[in-house]
């Protein structure tokens, strides 16, 4: 279980973040959600250690995580596919995967999760040469996806995985979130689609203006006439 005790986050003068308290709990999906500047990817890069000013406590099972640097955190198993399109451009495809799982040395254990990966991203497989900076904006989501998975994370973190997707693959997203949960990983996803994200959740948390103002299950976060008149258009 991940356990987040009043964090905080400033950029500057700028308080991003201002004490928030989050648990995400083994083998579970927790969604974050909550408008633009709300805090969400502040959070989820003050967990993964790339946000110098933070304050609060940030355990993982049990172990203490606040002051760990990004390597040591990423050892600890915990990493995030980040929001936009964050791969590494002049790298294919395949290279781009590789380097997702650098900290591994499995070989066998990386080539079945690199065909699980094109498995669940049929796209990715058909263009493992392309060069990362040529792929659409939506590939690119996938590839960052893709990458984080390559780790072999017990906790995976994705910033916007919907973000820039036709319809019909925003749906398929969600499926593969669901797919990576079954596996047995433990998901904290940060999402726009507040309806689909809250669906597949067993715990959300709506930020606003960097604080928690509403938690509770997917479902009853989806019945909550504020998270309807807010969130859900109504
Ligand atoms: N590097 C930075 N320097 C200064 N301010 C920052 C920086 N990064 C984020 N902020 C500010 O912190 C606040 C929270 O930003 P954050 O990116 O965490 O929001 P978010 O909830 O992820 O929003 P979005 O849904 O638009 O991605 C915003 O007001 C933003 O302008
Ligand atoms: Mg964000």
């Amino acid at each position: 279980m991940l356990e987040i005790r009043d964090l905080h986050v400033a950029y500057g003068g700028i308080q991003a973040v201002k004490g928030i308290s989050i648990d995400v709990p083994t083998g579970r999906i927790v969604t974050l959600i909550g408008a633009n500047g709300a805090g969400k990817t502040s959070t989820l890069r003050a967990i993964s250690g790339l946000c110098k000013n933070r304050k609060g406590s940030i355990s993982w099972n049990g172990k203490d995580l606040t002051g760990s640097d990004p390597v040591a955190i990423v050892k600890a198993g915990i990493v995030m596919s980040p929001e936009g399109r964050r791969i590494f451009p002049h790298l294919t495809v395949l290279e781009n995967l590789q380097l997702g799982a650098y900290s591994r040395s499995d070989k066998d254990g990386i080539a079945s999760d690199m065909a699980w990966v094109f498995d669940l991203f049929p796209r990715l497989s058909e263009r493992r040469a392309q060069k990362g900076g040529t792929l659409s904006g939506g590939e690119q989501q996938m590839l960052a996806v893709g990458r984080a998975l390559m780790s072999k994370p017990a906790l995976v973190m994705l910033d916007e995985p919907s973000l820039g997707l036709a319809p019909l693959l925003v749906r398929e997203v969600f499926d593969i979130i669901r797919e990576i949960n079954d596996k047995g990983m433990t998901v904290l996803l940060v999402e726009q689609n507040a309806h689909a994200a809250l669906k597949i959740a067993h715990k959300a948390y709506v930020l606003e203006t960097g604080r928690v103002t509403l938690s509770g299950t997917g479902e009853e976060l989806i019945a909550d006439e504020r998270v309807r008149a807010a969130y859900l258009g109504g």
